[in-house]
């Protein structure tokens, strides 16, 4: 196991806690470590909250005290709100319900209120803000930057300053999206040269692409859309992780080595592709957590999960990737905090 930098204290802390709730006898040999020869900065690990939480923001009481107090002390921090439900979400300046939601994957609203809220929060916790703009929202054959368009004049207008931008999500996943590699790329350069055109939002960050799938395909889909030109149109490379299935957790694949370890020749992998088709940009774990599909119940919000995120904030660190954002803050069973806004683990 790796930990770097000023992380050791805070996560050894946790490791002895997880390694007590187990109850099995370890033998823990933390070993003098080498220099990776990478540096970490002071916003390595930050955190999601999933798009999907539109429709029904308020769920999310981002003035509760609580939460607030919570949030300040993850500070500095980033947060992305992204995710699968991105690709549906429509900001509505008319509308002062998102409650519109029929379901999964239907267009949703993102109202005026709920991104007033979302930027007085992360200014009054300090947090840098990472939104996900919709990339099915179409005209022809291209990106229709209308809606976004709406987003950043009223967020000029209201002085809220993103600092990263993205354009979809786990295109390489989502059975519904029917663009093209070169489509998605073509789409990257032309918001990259919208946030260029637009004054007061350089400096700005976009990332991409967001890959999600396991294995193959997702290394195949980044190859291609840096390739197509989406490697001059991004800043950080964005791959997203989960161990298993939440469906297929068991306490004991959580604390498994062979689970940890399955991470290093992804992760290899991945960098290996970023350093010949896009050197020179960071490479972020965009979106990551212990099993997908909302964390496992009992499993993900428990001290077990520990050993997994642990691990891979010092393997991806050990290995150069720049960037790790945990999904998520709030909502699934890998929340950082509960229903109640409690933190997790509770036990
Ligand atoms: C906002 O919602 C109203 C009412 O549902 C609808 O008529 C309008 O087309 C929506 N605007 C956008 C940009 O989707
Ligand atoms: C969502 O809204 C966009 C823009 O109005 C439309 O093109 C698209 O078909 C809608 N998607 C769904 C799933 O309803
Ligand atoms: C993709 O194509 C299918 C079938 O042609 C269509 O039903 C679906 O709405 C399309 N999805 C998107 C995101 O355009
Ligand atoms: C895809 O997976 C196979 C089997 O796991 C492996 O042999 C092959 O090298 C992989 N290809 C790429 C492009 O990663």
């Amino acid at each position: 196991m790796f930990l770097s930098g000023r992380f050791a204290v805070k996560w050894i802390t946790l490791l002895i806690a997880c390694l007590i709730s187990v109850g099995s006898c370890y033998d823990v040999d933390v070993q003098q470590f080498k220099d990776s020869g990478f540096q970490i900065g002071p916003k390595f690990v930050g955190v999601t909250i999933d798009s999907g939480i539109f429709g029904h923001f308020s769920e999310l009481q981002l003035q509760n005290p609580k939460v607030l107090t919570l949030a300040k002390g993850l500070t500095p921090n980033r947060v992305r709100v992204g995710g699968t439900d991105c690709d549906f979400v429509i900001f509505n300046d008319t509308v002062t319900s998102g409650l519109n939601k029929q379901g999964d994957h239907t267009n949703t609203s993102m109202t005026v209120a709920d991104w007033d809220e979302l930027n007085n929060f992360v200014r009054s916790v300090g947090w840098d803000l990472i939104f996900d703009f919709n990339e099915f929202l179409r005209k022809g054959d291209n990106w229709d930057p209308t809606n976004a368009i709406e987003i950043l004049k009223y967020s000029q207008q209201k002085g809220y300053k993103l600092w990263g931008y993205e354009l979809g999500n786990e295109l390489d996943v989502f059975p519904e999206n029917n663009l093209s590699v070169p489509q998605i790329a073509a789409d990257f350069i032309s918001f990259r040269q919208l946030l260029e055109s637009m004054a007061g939002i350089s400096p700005f960050t976009l990332l991409g692409p967001d890959a999600g799938s396991v294995g193959n395909r997702s290394y195949v889909y980044m190859t291609a859309f840096f390739k197509a030109g989406g490697a001059n149109a991004i800043d950080v490379s964005t791959w997203h992780h989960y161990y298993m299935n939440s469906l297929k957790a068991t306490v004991e694949k959580f604390h498994d080595v062979k689970t940890l370890e399955s991470l290093r020749p992804e992760l290899n992998k991945v960098m290996e592709i970023c350093r010949e088709y896009a050197p020179g940009k960071e490479v972020w774990l965009g979106e990551t957590s212990s099993s997908y599909g909302g964390g496992a119940h009992d499993i993900s919000d428990r001290y077990v999960a520990s050993f997994l995120w642990l691990d891979k904030l010092g393997l991806a660190s050990s290995l150069g990737i720049q960037g790790i954002l945990r999904q998520t803050f709030y909502g699934g069973n890998y929340a950082l905090m509960g229903s109640t806004f409690d933190p997790n683990p509770v036990s």
